[in-house]
């Protein structure tokens, strides 16, 4: 019970001090506009609105930055998770991994935050998706011990983390493709829409697609993101465009 009552009082800490001191000066039909090319528009828009959201640039940076606050918040619970779990292997392990898996989705995210403002949209797009895949690992490796309110509320906010990070991912492959003109921007295309995107940097103009003889198998998992299960690899990944 205490370690609960720990662990809600550091949520609290923890929150960021956002709108009580500078006002918002929001433009909502800007918000509105860009998430358009996100999967979750609703947690799109009530997350941006308190952040500089005057142009593409600053939405994506925005959400960008909400997402890792998101996740700094999400290790501290997974550390809370691990420190009630004493006595408990199974759990102990779960929380361990979870938090190695946070530690590198950190790693992109930050990576990601810094490289946007040199204008590395590639970069930061490959980057948010593997700090969005570590993400998911986390949730997946909580899922077989998700047998205390702790670790429920932390599968939760998982759940809106994933969320956060799957639109800025869709967000940044909006201005990447359609550019910083966002009254272009739509909702997410994906693979499974027969959408591909051009060459790119790349610049040949030739078409991307799945490797042939790739068995990519995609589900939709409950709060965000998606699971890809790729026979080849084994694994789960989850992903933003997916
Ligand atoms: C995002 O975070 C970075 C690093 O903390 C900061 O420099 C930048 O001003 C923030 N951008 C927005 C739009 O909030
Ligand atoms: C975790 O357990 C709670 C309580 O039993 C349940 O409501 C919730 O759906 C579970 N979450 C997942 C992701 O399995």
């Amino acid at each position: 019970m205490a370690s609960i009552t720990i662990f809600f009082i550091s949520l609290i800490v923890l929150l960021p001090p956002n709108s009580a001191i500078h006002p918002p000066s929001s433009n909502s039909n800007l918000i509105q506009q860009a998430c358009k090319a996100t999967r979750y528009q609703q947690l799109c828009e009530s997350s941006l609105t308190r952040y500089p959201n005057a142009n593409a640039n600053q939405i994506i940076q925005s959400a960008l930055n909400i997402s890792y606050a998101s996740l700094r918040l999400a290790q501290s619970m997974a550390q809370s998770i691990l420190k009630a779990s004493a006595g408990n292997p199974s759990r102990t392990t779960a929380a361990n991994s979870c938090i190695q898996h946070l530690a590198n989705s950190e790693q992109r995210l930050k990576s990601t935050v810094e490289a946007l403002p040199r204008g590395e949209m590639k970069n930061g797009r490959a980057w948010t998706s593997a700090g969005l895949a570590y993400q998911y690992d986390c949730w997946s490796a909580l899922k077989y011990v998700n047998d205390t309110e702790m670790v429920t509320e932390t599968m939760l906010f998982l759940d809106r983390l994933i969320g956060k990070t799957s639109n800025a991912l869709s967000l940044m492959m909006a201005y990447d493709v359609f550019g910083e003109k966002m009254a272009s921007w739509g909702p997410p295309k994906t693979e499974r829409d027969g959408f591909w995107e051009r060459g790119g940097s790349w610049g040949d103009g030739k078409r991307l697609g799945v490797p042939a003889g790739l068995k990519a198998d995609m589900t939709v998992c409950k709060g965000g993101g998606c699971i890809i299960r790729d026979s080849a690899g084994g694994g789960e990944r989850g992903a933003g465009s997916g």
